[in-house]
């Protein structure tokens, strides 16, 4: 398939006078796709009931004049100020119950019904008028659900919503007692209309009440962006997308995916690492420029499964410095035309860039966009049209093709988030971790969700920190290569520890007797090298004892080629485990240098360097930030 490059523009910003041109210069840029409109709604219906389509008509016959097609947003993250008057309980309140104010964007609660039923209407009446006009080629929904904290809201109305939906799961209040062991502390309910939401408790409230509010908010995003689905789908057969965005786990992507034709993320490299990752400074340093080697692809990955049919795109990438990280240095030149060959080796169908020009107002008048405020073309503009002369030349890229799947599990975040047992135990990081220790070795990863039964595609699968693993799941792992553990299989889901104790896999004799957290700076050390670090189990059984620790005890237990790891390995004892599974597997691996990362297409080899240096490979020296591919 063709790839193409798109760009996210605000018509609504900028004099009507500059459409045309900024039209003109993004088709010679090389851009064929614009997406617009998904903050709009004060401008598309400035009063209640009072539409004004002729700006957006406009904007849409300018772009299409140009030979641009459009990517209509439905703008439910920003209701405008009236809908505060409509309704004033609209607002989600925080774990201090207080409420996240108007001012910004997301100011809204996905359990209040009046406010979905408004974003449903708007949805419906942007459907009815754009729905058939194949100049629109595919909307999104929202933006970024769960961005800036949004998921749990702490409100009557999701408080009302929680009952509603407790008594749906558990049917009787008896069964939801025994469920989450209420009678501990006297917790017991007599009601549903007594149980209220797991904030401002003296102490932590029962997990298995968290975990179930955790669940329930999920559902909540889910129900919110159902009733936009099911509106627009009245009025239109185009594609529907939403931008999920990077380490935002609070609901299931896969949940709300199931309704969408195409998956889609926003991918702010240098802002990630600054913001959101564990990386120790050097690692921070080392790729201050460049972004993460493994955190762009591990989403890449992980949106390809989200996306029906492995449909995937990246709908906002980076283009220079963004401004909401602590700090914002510019990209390494190269990296931009580098993030968007990684998108497309990885299956992206089109690299969409954010912005089209830098905005001087507002709350992110310092994010850089492909034009400087003054109009000046930014560096970002010269790499996209690099990017769109290679993509004219290049044969079409082909999806990954991948020996190794990787188990990703939303729920798992959120039990390891109620009951973390120790600081240093994050389930994301403890994924990101696995995948980089696969990528290290030049290997390309599916991440495949746990409702997954059937893994004979796979020679190697990884399952690390699955806190309940499904009977099929468990099946599909014993007939396979496996890495499973630490933490894997440790719960019932209802966070309440089972009878066996996990890991409890057929044909393994290995059970965790005690587990211990441990503070950072504090290592286990592992007999023949590597350590465990944040998270140490003791197991027990007959299984075959492949690695222990220094004082002898068990570390990773197997039966076959089933293999428990009872600790969270750190990088030295990934790659021990791995190359251990991938002999096993009859996989080939190859230790990459700093910095580079390999990506298997079914038709070609890609390299990427996210080194600030030159690293040689194949006797082939990619410069810093360099991108090579070749014919497999
Ligand atoms: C994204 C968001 C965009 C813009 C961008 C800035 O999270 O979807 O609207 O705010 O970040 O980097």
């Amino acid at each position: 398939m063709k790839r193409a490059l798109g760009v996210c523009y605000y018509p609504e910003h900028w004099p009507e006078e500059m459409w045309a041109r900024d039209a003109a210069r993004m088709v010679d840029a090389g851009i064929s796709l614009v997406r617009i409109g998904e903050f709009a709604w004060s401008r598309i219906e400035p009063e209640p009931g009072r539409y004004d389509f002729d700006w957006l008509d406009r904007a849409i016959a300018v772009l299409a004049q140009a030979g641009l097609s459009v990517v209509l947003g439905t703008p439910s993250c920003t209701p405008p100020r009236w809908m505060l008057d409509r309704f004033p309980d609209m607002l989600a309140l925080d774990e201090q119950g207080h409420p996240r104010r108007f001012g910004a964007r997301r100011h809204y609660c996905f359990s209040h019904i009046g406010y979905r039923a408004a974003a449903a209407q708007m949805a419906a009446v942007l459907g009815e008028r754009y729905g058939s006009d194949n100049r629109v080629k595919a909307w999104q929904i929202d933006n970024e659900y769960g961005c800036h904290d949004t998921v749990l809201s702490y409100s009557p109305a999701a408080q009302a919503a929680f009952c509603d939906w407790l008594a749906k799961h558990y049917r009787s209040i008896s069964a939801l007692n025994t469920a989450w062991g209420n009678v501990f502390w006297s917790m017991e309910y007599r009601d549903f209309r007594d149980i209220g939401l797991p904030n401002l408790t003296v102490t932590e409230p029962n997990p298995s009440h968290a975990l179930a509010f955790r669940r329930f908010s999920s559902d909540q995003v889910v129900a919110f962006h159902t009733a936009q689905v099911s509106a627009l789908r009245a009025y239109t057969d185009a594609p529907l997308i939403h931008n999920y965005m990077g380490r935002v786990l609070d609901f299931d992507h896969f949940d709300v995916g199931a309704s969408l034709e195409i998956a889609s993320w926003d991918s702010y490299p240098i802002g990630f690492l600054s913001d959101r990752l564990e990386a120790d400074d050097a690692q921070k340093m080392r790729f201050l420029q460049q972004g993460d080697p493994d955190m762009q692809a591990f989403h890449h990955d992980l949106y390809r499964a989200v996306g029906r049919d492995g449909r995937w795109w990246v709908m906002e990438q980076q283009p220079g410095p963004v401004n909401w990280a602590p700090y914002n240095p510019a990209p390494l030149p190269g990296m931009v035309r580098l993030w968007t060959w990684e998108a497309f080796a990885h299956g992206a169908e089109v690299v969409s860039y954010f912005r089209w020009r830098q905005a001087p107002f507002a709350q992110e008048q310092m994010h850089a966009g492909l034009l400087r405020p003054d109009d000046a073309a930014a560096p970002g503009l010269a790499e996209v049209q690099e990017v769109a002369a290679e993509i004219r030349q290049m044969p079409d890229v082909t999806a990954p093709c991948a020996d190794v799947a990787l188990v990703f599990d939303y729920a798992s975040e959120w039990t390891w988030q109620t009951l973390p047992q120790g600081a240093g135990f994050s389930y994301f990081r403890l994924m990101l971790d696995a995948y980089r220790a696969l990528r290290r070795q030049g290997l390309t990863v599916n991440i495949v969700p746990s409702t997954v039964t059937d893994l004979s595609a796979y020679k190697l699968v990884l399952a690390p920190g699955l806190a309940t693993l499904p009977p099929a799941l468990s099946q599909a792992l014993t007939q396979t290569c496996a890495v499973v553990g630490p933490r894997s299989n440790a719960v019932t889901p209802e966070l309440t520890i089972p009878t066996p104790m996990g890991p409890a896999l057929p044909r393994l004799d290995c059970t965790v007797s005690r587990v211990e957290s441990l503070p950072p700076g504090v290592a286990r050390h592992v007999e023949g090298g590597g350590a465990v670090v944040h998270w140490a189990e003791r197991l027990e059984g007959a299984a075959q004892v492949e690695l222990r620790y220094k004082d002898d005890s068990p570390l990773v237990m197997r039966a076959g080629a089933l293999r428990y790891i009872g600790g969270y390995p750190d990088r030295a004892l990934w790659d021990r485990i791995i190359t251990a599974a991938a002999a096993d597997a009859g996989l080939e691996l190859r230790t990459l240098p700093d910095g580079l990362r390999i990506t298997l297409t079914q038709t070609h080899r890609f390299y990427f360097n996210y080194a600030a240096e030159p690293q040689t490979i194949d006797e082939i020296t990619l410069p810093p930030a360099g991108v090579h591919w070749e014919a497999r």
